[in-house]
């Protein structure tokens, strides 16, 4: 890759708590919900857990040992609310300590560390107190985000609060896909609303208490419609885009939710559960916007001639994650696809950071970070015990390339994180699919780096070497 990256780009990788950490149930660390639903017979597939996980509980200075190798800048992780909060009441101070001690060891290898205060691993005490449909867990979340400032904000500069809040809520608590695996228009409304709103309370609160930086990360993607010109598709394409993308955004950035996805919500409770006030608390409530990427989505209310299923294909039931969706229908488009069926469109990437420049983050002045883009592949360990995963490389050259076009067409991108540094827990696909930059073999607990590895190891390098 010749093309230059703007100064100070951050290039980095990431992983989330529950799907790394393993040790579930050290130094006083309870049952998140994601414990709980592994549990469930045929929630993951498999019915593999976390309790092992990547074991990084015990390995981090081995995996800060593999980031550094890489040259990465930065590492973005998440903090388990069950380990820090076990029991949804008091603080677990052995729980805090482990991310004291993988903080100073990042900042010990020159990594900045890129924390995430909830990626989906609630304590399962707050569940059963009602969770995120129950407006009192946003008042908690603040307790947990304060409790985590107070013990590692003298190092931290950068926080977020949310990974993906879409499927903390929707894919959650009305498809059922994800831990909880509860199946409800309403709960996923409600549990959608709360999640900005601790994420507004929490902003504000770790602000006061003396953050620098505090974002969320989002997971959005561009929505076409099939027949670009056909008023039915349009108005598919109007709807998912209001239930995924701006859900989130038009709050945050507007203060606001939009007329149309506020009536197409109202038969689920929207109007109930925004109260006086809340807007205000979301808007402008961000110092940056992560964007996690994957692919995006071609809808029409004609079915394809086959149907491409991209939930996880449990023996659960599972419904769909858009309350107001009736009559909509996806479609591939015949891009190639990834071990996920995820068609692989770089060129997406691109297109969505320009529209969300455009549409929020350019009016509002907020940079954006990738903080996530990766893909899962049937990767095989050669005789040699490499991992000679060109797809992966080319996957991850493709889609800085698009960065760069964003870039080049104006857009404030200052990283790239790829998904994952690891193998890992791919939620309800269990350890069948493999994202990791660095092959997990989980029997020995040994790490190697795939050549897609190398390949951004040697991109780094030379990006670093030309600015
Ligand atoms: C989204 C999530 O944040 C992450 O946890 C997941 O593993 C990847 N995307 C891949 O599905």
């Amino acid at each position: 890759m010749t093309r230059p990256f703007p100064d100070g780009f951050v290039f980095g990788a990431a992983t989330a708590a529950f799907q790394i950490e393993g040790a579930a149930w050290t130094d006083g660390r309870r049952d998140s919900i994601w414990d709980a639903f592994c549990r469930v017979p045929g929630a993951v597939i498999d019915g593999d857990d976390g309790a092992q996980a990547c074991d990084h509980y015990h390995r981090y200075p081995e995996d800060v040992a593999l980031m550094r190798s890489l040259g990465l800048d930065a590492y973005r992780f998440s903090i388990s609310w069950a380990r820090v909060v076990p029991d949804d009441v008091a603080v677990n101070p052995a729980g805090l300590a482990f991310y004291d001690r993988l903080v100073d060891s990042l900042l010990e290898a020159g990594i900045r560390p890129w924390p995430t205060l909830y990626h989906w691993d609630m304590p399962q005490a707050r569940e059963e107190l009602g969770g995120w449909p129950a407006r009192d867990t946003a008042e908690r979340f603040v307790d947990y985000a304060l409790a985590v400032h107070g013990a590692l904000g003298d190092r931290l500069k950068t926080w977020t609060t949310f990974n993906e809040p879409w499927c903390s809520s929707f894919l959650s608590y009305t498809a059922g896909a994800h831990a909880p695996g509860r199946r409800s228009e309403a709960d996923g409304v409600a549990a959608g609303h709360h999640l900005l709103l601790a994420h507004g309370l929490a902003a504000s609160a770790l602000k006061d208490a003396g953050a620098s930086e505090v974002g969320i990360t989002l997971n959005l993607a561009p929505v076409r419609a099939l027949r670009p010109t056909d008023p039915g598709d349009l108005d598919a394409a109007r709807r998912i885009d209001g239930q995924f993308n701006r859900f989130f955004l038009d709050p945050l950035f507007r203060g606001s939710y939009a007329e149309d996805l506020r009536a197409d919500l109202a038969p689920f409770g929207i109007d109930e559960v925004v109260h006086d006030g809340d807007l205000a608390v979301i808007r402008d409530s961000v110092d940056f916007l992560g964007v996690n990427y994957y692919h995006g989505e071609t809808v029409a209310v004609i079915p394809p001639e086959t149907e491409q299923r991209q939930e996880a294909p449990t023996s659960r039931e599972t419904g769909s994650p858009f309350p107001a969706a009736a009559g909509i229908h996806w479609h591939p488009t015949g891009a190639p696809v990834t071990a996920m069926n995820w068609e692989v469109e770089p060129h997406g990437l691109t297109e969505l950071l320009e529209r969300v420049q455009r549409d929020y983050t350019g009016p509002a002045g907020i940079p954006v970070y990738v903080t996530e883009n990766g893909a899962a592949f049937d990767d095989a360990v050669a005789a040699d015990g490499a991992v000679h995963d060109a797809d992966r490389a080319a996957f991850l050259e493709s889609h800085l390339g698009a960065v760069l076009d964003a870039v080049d067409a104006g857009v404030d991108v200052r990283g790239y994180f790829y998904w994952s540094l690891l193998d890992n827990f791919e939620w309800a696909w269990g350890y069948a699919k493999r994202f990791g930059l660095v092959r997990v073999d989980y029997a020995t607990q040994q790490r190697t780096l795939k050549d897609s590895a190398l390949a951004y190891r040697a991109l780094i390098a030379e990006a670093r070497a030309a600015s």
